[in-house]
């Protein structure tokens, strides 16, 4: 049985609405899975929603309602809806107040007692509810969390410890052999030397707390809100409940999370799976921020920009177009409607989406919508050929890298060139001249042949457009299932196939 390509975002939580931020994270694992589907991989992608702790119970309560009623409310509304709207190809959706997810988390946590990783024990410290976590002195800045800016409560609790520092040599040793399990690099760092720091053992449940998972041996406590997140990314595969499932996905083979919970990802949640006696996931990538003038855009601070103010204009594929190519992956980047715009007209509607409308109007002006027969290619032609298969081979490697930028870059500069090749090959003066009919066949050939690879690069990224591309070209099969791998094979179009012009893949901004 072969285990399928495993990636996860963090399940968000449903105090409120998601913004851009949230949707940045599940359109580049989107993007990912995407490509990995079209490189014959088996990908099994999953999302979802944290639904218990402090911050959803109080958000609900402040607005009258039960946090069951809100969660499911919020869920269906506002953060299954925008899976939708930004097109994203998961395969599951968990909710952590479902019961596989409740069973899981009682089973694993009982495990862990069992195996002596939980004890009883006194605590005092300062809490923020903005990140669900007790902080440490030195973590404060004025007495304010940095990350939400707001003060920390001060929490007296008897609670239930994971013995933590006890994993402190098994990380270390782990991270040393494993240089990739953390990424970018800055993020490695900041591990190892988090954990080189010494690791404290840390309370796992919640005793002042009603609305989460019940400890299975002391129902006067809840499972600590982030010992419960974390093991979604079991829950949802079947763990304590269908090994044969479980067996075949997991681990996970990216793990993708914003900065903000890096800790919680890449320290505690391995020693978690350690003391279960469960594998470690591959990797753990850490974005970036997206900005808003200068600060991370947060549903807490109330900065949050949702999906639909910019996908309603622009919309779904230059979305996820745009944040992947203008912000390299895992670092921060801002938000601006210029760039947007400027990104938008320059590379989709005047790169692209001019290229695909030239190309399929020409076949319909001078070959009455037929895909004539390439004749012998010139060096021209063949000099395009070869940029095809570097720029395949560039994307692939990037993608495989969570370098999207670059991936798409590649891509977008391939564009470039065919687009530079019409304007040099003058289509349009070969048309005039009876005598250089085979020279405009194999023109024409080249230009729409660049274009059905372009519609399959292209596709993880922009599942819209390229399809619409695809479709006018008149291409046998779907679009999905054409191999990235597979796609310099100069040829694959067949002549004779219908072409047709389409509506504007992109178009123009409406400008006020
Ligand atoms: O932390 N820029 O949920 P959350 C980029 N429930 N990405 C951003 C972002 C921004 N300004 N704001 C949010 C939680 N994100 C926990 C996770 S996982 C077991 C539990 C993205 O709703 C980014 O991926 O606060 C970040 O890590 C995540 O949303 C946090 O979402
Ligand atoms: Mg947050």
């Amino acid at each position: 049985m072969t285990k399928a390509f495993y990636v996860t975002t963090p399940i968000y939580y449903v105090n409120d609405a998601p913004h851009i931020g949230h949707a940045y994270t599940t359109v580049a694992g989107d993007v990912l899975t995407r490509w990995r589907r079209q490189r014959q991989e088996d990908v099994f992608y999953l999302t979802g929603t944290d639904e218990h702790g402090t911050k959803v119970e109080r958000t609900a309560r402040d607005n009258g309602v039960e946090p069951q009623e809100w969660a499911s409310k919020l869920v269906e509304e506002s953060w299954k809806p925008v899976l939708d709207t930004i097109d994203a190809a998961n395969d599951d959706f968990i909710r952590t107040t479902s019961d596989r997810h409740r069973i899981g988390v009682q089973k694993f946590w009982e495990t862990l007692k069992e195996n002596g990783y939980v004890y009883e024990a006194d605590f005092e410290g300062p809490y923020c509810v903005g990140c669900e976590e007790f902080k440490r002195a030195g973590d404060l800045v004025d007495g304010k969390c940095p990350i939400h800016d707001r003060p920390v409560e001060m929490l007296h609790e008897t609670n239930y410890f994971f013995k933590l520092a006890a994993f402190q040599d098994r990380l270390l040793e782990h991270y040393e052999r494993h240089p990739a399990a953390v990424e970018p690099k800055s993020a490695y760092n900041e591990v190892v030397s988090f954990i080189r720091g010494g690791l404290d053992d840390i309370s796992m449940s919640r005793s002042s707390v009603s609305w989460g998972v019940p400890l299975p041996w002391d129902e006067e406590q809840v499972v600590y809100v982030w010992f419960d997140a974390l093991l979604n990314y079991i829950t949802a595969i079947g763990y304590g409940q269908d090994q044969e499932k479980f067996d075949s996905i997991w681990p996970a083979n990216v793990h993708l999370v914003g900065k903000d919970i890096l800790r919680f990802h890449a320290v505690y949640w391995p020693a978690m799976l350690m003391a279960a006696d469960l594998p470690l996931p591959e990797k753990v990538f850490a974005h970036g921020w997206l900005l808003v003038g200068g600060e991370k855009m947060s549903k807490s601070k109330l900065t949050g920009i949702s999906p639909d103010q910019i996908i309603d204009d622009f919309g779904s594929d230059a979305f996820r177009y745009y944040f992947l190519r203008a912000i390299q992956f895992g670092q921060d980047g801002s938000f601006s409607w210029e760039d947007m715009a400027a990104r938008y007209t320059s590379e989709l509607a005047n790169g692209l989406g001019n290229l695909a409308s030239r190309a399929t109007a020409m076949i319909g002006k001078y070959r009455e919508g037929v895909l004539p027969e390439p004749g012998d290619y010139a060096n021209a032609d063949l000099a395009l050929q070869e940029l095809l298969v570097a720029a395949a081979e560039r994307a692939d490697a990037a993608m495989l890298q969570l370098d999207f930028s670059t991936g798409i870059l590649a891509i977008k500069e391939f564009v470039d060139a065919v687009n530079v090749y019409v304007t040099e090959q003058e289509p349009w003066v070969l048309a005039k001249d009876e005598e250089s009919a085979q020279r405009l066949d194999t023109v024409l050939y080249t230009i729409c042949e660049s274009l059905r690879a372009i519609a399959v690069l292209y596709h993880p990224v922009m599942p819209k457009s390229s399809v619409k591309i695809w479709e006018s070209l008149g291409a046998a099969g779907e679009l999905a299932e054409q191999a990235v791998t597979d796609v310099a094979t100069w040829g694959q179009l067949a002549p004779g196939s219908t072409v047709t012009k389409g509506a504007a893949l992109f178009p123009r901004l409406e400008t006020t």
